[in-house]
Parts: C-alpha cells; structure tokens; sequence
C-alpha cells in the first residue's frame, strides 16, 4: 500500500538512500533538507521519479523553519503515514579534550540530535493524527527516531561523549513520544541504522546505506502499536537502553 512518507536530513547519506528506497517502492516522500538550492543528488533523484518526491527546506534545529515548513505549499492536509527523523550531526569524535567540543558544535549537535526530533514531531505528528480516518492498532501512524547504539548508554564508550549523550536523549525522547502518542494511535520507535558507508559514518563502516536504508523501512512497516516504544537495529535485533 502507498504511504506518505517525510523524511528529515534527506539529500545524503541514509537519509538520501531511504528516500531512493521508498520511491521505488511507489510512496510519496516528503524530503527536507537544509538547503534544497545544493541537494544535488536529491534533486536527480525527485526528478527522476516525477511527482513521488517533493523536497522542502528544513533545519531541524530550528523550531521557526520546521514550523514554515509545516505549512509550506500544498501543506500536509492529506496526511501523512510516516515520519522519519533522520536529520543529525556528529560533530567532534574524540574525548573530553578533543578540541572540536566547542560550545558551537555542543550547541548545534544538540539542537540538530535532539531538539530537532522534538521540533520535527511537534510539527509534524498533527499530520499522522489526521493522516489515516479510524487509525488502529493495525495501522498506526508512525514515527521515527534514526538514534544510535552509541546513544545506549549499556555500551558506554570512550569517545564522541557529547554525540552519544545526544543520542541517549533521541532515544528518550522515542519513548517519551510513544506514551504521550499512544492515544492517538500513533507509534514510534528508535533505530540504530547500524555502521554505515555516508559521509558521518566513514568509508571503512560496515554496512552500505542501501543495506540500512532497506533494513530500516522493513522495520518501520513492522512497527505496531504494540511494539511502540522499541529501540532495535537496522535489521531487527533489540538494543539495550
Ligand atoms: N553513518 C553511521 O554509521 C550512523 C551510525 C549511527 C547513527 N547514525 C545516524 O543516522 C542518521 C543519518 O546519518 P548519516 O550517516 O546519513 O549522516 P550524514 O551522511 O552525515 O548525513 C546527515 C544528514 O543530516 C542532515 N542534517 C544535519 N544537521 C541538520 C539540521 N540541523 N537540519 C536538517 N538536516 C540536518 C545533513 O544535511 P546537510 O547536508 O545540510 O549537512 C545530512 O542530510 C543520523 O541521525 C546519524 O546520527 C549514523
């Protein structure tokens, strides 16, 4: 069945990939990004799958833009079915004194990691609420955190502290988000879409973002309500809080 997808830091990496996946397969994606004018490869790709990708601008780290992109042209009247807060920064790897922990980056790593999936459900959820009359158990809306096993703190590391403390509050923040929805038939899960070849994740990562990219969506059609509040792998396996 065609879903409305919006997917959040969607002109690279995993973000990219999932949006190529889910076109494919016929649904109708949303793709933000910061700045549409230099998405390239997102911009090929909308073209080359006319009328099943729309891109709009949107920094997750600010509350004004997601909310100007909430309204943008068209608007979301017709609903979405999912929402994929994908959009995230990495932005120093080393310990305490690795000098890239500057106040700026701390300052955007956090608006990006974890006010930017706070403002992107604020937003956006009102559009999973509306998206499907008579949503149930069988089918949710639903909502997406991309965390990652670096943000559980069972598999506290030394390095990157800031990053996996930002991604212990996504985490949070899913589970938090899964009571406070789960009235509305709204469920919402966080995933760790494994080590994967994008530009955060290396050359030397283990997984392709087409591997991820594919695993993810299954997971995300496998989301139930009853499985509401889970933090799993790309591919299914659970990860410790
Ligand atoms: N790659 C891995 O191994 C790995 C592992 C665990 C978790 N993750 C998570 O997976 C997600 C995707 O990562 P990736 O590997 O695809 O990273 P990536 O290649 O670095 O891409 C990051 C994406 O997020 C966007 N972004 C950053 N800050 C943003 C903001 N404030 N507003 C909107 N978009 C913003 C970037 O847009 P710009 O082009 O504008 O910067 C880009 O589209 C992230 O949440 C990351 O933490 C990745």
């Amino acid at each position: 069945m065609t879903q409305r997808l919006l997917i959040t830091g969607a002109n690279r990496g995993i973000g990219l990939e999932m949006t190529r996946q889910a076109a494919a397969r016929g649904d109708q994606v949303t793709a933000t990004c910061r700045q549409p004018d230099e998405a390239e490869a997102l911009t090929e790709l909308a073209a080359a799958h006319s009328g099943n990708i729309r891109i709009i601008a949107m920094d997750v780290g600010s509350a004004e833009s997601v909310a100007t992109a909430a309204k943008c042209n068209g608007g979301f009247e017709n609903g979405l079915d999912l929402v994929v807060a994908n959009a995230g920064q990495l932005n120093a790897r080393g310990g305490l004194n690795d000098p890239g922990h500057t106040e700026a980056n701390i300052a955007e790593s956090l608006m990006t990691n974890v006010a930017g999936v706070f403002f992107t459900a604020r937003y956006f959820v009102p559009f999973l609420r509306t998206g499907k009359p008579g949503r149930t158990a069988n089918s949710p809306g639903k909502f997406a955190v991309i965390s990652s096993q670096m943000g559980s703190s069972t598999r506290a590391g030394t390095n990157a502290p800031i990053y996996r403390a930002s991604k212990a509050a996504a985490t949070n923040l899913a589970r938090s988000l899964a009571l406070e929805l789960a009235p509305d038939g709204i469920a919402v899960g966080a995933w760790h879409p494994g080590w994967v070849q994008t530009d955060m994740g290396g050359a030397e990562a283990a997984i392709t973002p087409q591997a991820s990219a594919d695993g993810l969506l299954a997971r995300f059609d496998a989301l139930t309500m009853d499985s509401s509040g889970i933090f799993e792998t790309w591919d299914g396996e659970k990860m410790p809080f």
